[in-house]
């Protein structure tokens, strides 16, 4: 392969740098639809006789494209006749969905991610808690918000029973679970007594757990909204500054009203669906491995296409998913060599790209603050 044909001989004058950089302008961001060098991923390029170094600064360290990236790095670069050697270090810095604001409850907080569903016990927390240390595992600061007050369930997933320790006057420091920052009003509350709630009170009871909480600096912090689509859902979405949305939802209520009202419900607040998640979405025997449709698999798929909304991908019923959510240390965390785990760290890839590309389309256009 020659694709620096004699350009010295042709009077065109070539720096050795701009030969690694128009060689790394061959890869391309799938999810900006630019190369790496145009979208200023490439930093600190070092040239040393025929040694190159370079850093790659990725939008989010949960990219699915991270390995590929570097591999064609590697041999773009070292493909140059002159390179002996190439390091390529491959590094994230996630950017904010949000423009800081006086009164900020999360001036930390770089996104939000609101987990939601059309109805209770669909898998939702189960694929919010998954999802935050997922992303955590990438190596993302990240926090979890408990925000289902009616049901929570971050005590039970990451088996936390106390109480955070605080004085009177400061802030709340949240529990840290496997690196990832936890809230839930079930830290506050005896476990086997039902709360009961009207709308207005779970709005300010979720406007305490952010403002009042100590979430320090976050990459992405992940909300477990209540169930459902009312007038409870609709006014914390309003209250938080949310970058986007991930609805949860089985295969035989994908293509039912709830979810449709719950995408009507976030596009009427214009808060950007990242996409939908299929819980349950197949039947998978724990004996012989066996793929059970128990319902026509597929659903969520095809009701989001025709929505045109984004598939974060599917998981299937696996009794290892729920034994491990039960016992305090969700799958992620507790076998993360389990193909359920993979499929969890897939779609948290999926969900930060997904940021990545609505936060570098915002950049684009920045908004024109007058004096
Ligand atoms: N993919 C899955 N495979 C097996 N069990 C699951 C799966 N997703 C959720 N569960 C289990 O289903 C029950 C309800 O899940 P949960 O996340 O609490 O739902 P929701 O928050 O929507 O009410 C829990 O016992 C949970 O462990
Ligand atoms: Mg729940």
């Amino acid at each position: 392969m020659d694709c620096y044909p004699n350009r010295k001989d042709e009077g065109m004058a070539t720096t050795r740098e701009e030969e690694v950089l128009g060689a790394l302008k061959k890869i391309i961001d799938p999810d900006l639809g630019k190369d790496i060098v145009t979208l200023g991923f490439v930093k600190e390029l070092k040239i040393d006789g025929g040694r190159v170094g370079f850093r790659v600064e990725l939008t989010t360290p949960a990219c699915p494209v991270k390995d590929r990236f570097k591999r064609q790095a590697e041999e773009l670069v070292g493909a140059l006749p002159w390179v002996s050697e190439t390091a390529v270090e491959m590094t994230a810095q996630v950017r904010s969905s949000r423009e800081k604001q006086s009164g900020d409850l999360l001036p930390g907080v770089k996104n939000v991610i609101a987990v939601a569903s059309g109805k209770g016990g669909v898998g939702k927390s189960t694929t919010a808690v998954n999802l935050a240390l997922a992303l955590a595992v990438s190596g993302a600061k990240v926090g979890i918000l408990d925000a289902d007050i009616y049901g929570p369930s971050l005590p039970r997933m990451l088996d936390l029973h106390s109480m955070p320790e605080y004085k009177e006057g400061n802030k709340i420091p949240p529990h840290v679970a496997y690196g990832v920052k936890a809230m839930s009003m079930g830290f506050f509350m005896p476990e086997d007594q039902p709360m009961i709630w009207r709308g207005p009170m779970v709005g300010s009871a979720v406007e305490q757990l952010l403002r009042d909480v100590d979430w320090g600096e976050l990459d992405y912090l992940v909300i477990d909204l209540p169930p459902g689509t009312g007038d409870a859902q609709l006014t914390l979405t309003q209250k938080v500054p949310l970058t986007g949305a991930v609805i949860v939802s089985t295969p035989q209520d994908v293509a039912l009203a709830d979810v449709r009202k719950g995408i009507a419900m976030f596009k009427k607040v214009n808060v950007p669906i990242l996409g939908i998640v299929e819980n349950m979405a197949y039947y998978l025997c724990p004996d012989c491995g066996h793929r059970a449709e128990i319902f026509s698999n597929g659903g969520a798929r095809r009701e989001a296409e025709r929505a045109g909304i984004f598939f974060l991908g599917e998981i299937p019923l696996d009794e290892a998913i729920r034994s491990h959510a039960d016992s305090g240390a969700p799958i992620v965390v507790a076998e993360p060599d389990h193909p359920q785990s993979e499929a969890y760290r897939d779609m948290a890839a999926r969900v930060a790209a997904r940021i990545a590309t609505l936060n570098h389309k915002a950049a684009k256009f920045p908004k024109i603050v007058m004096g």
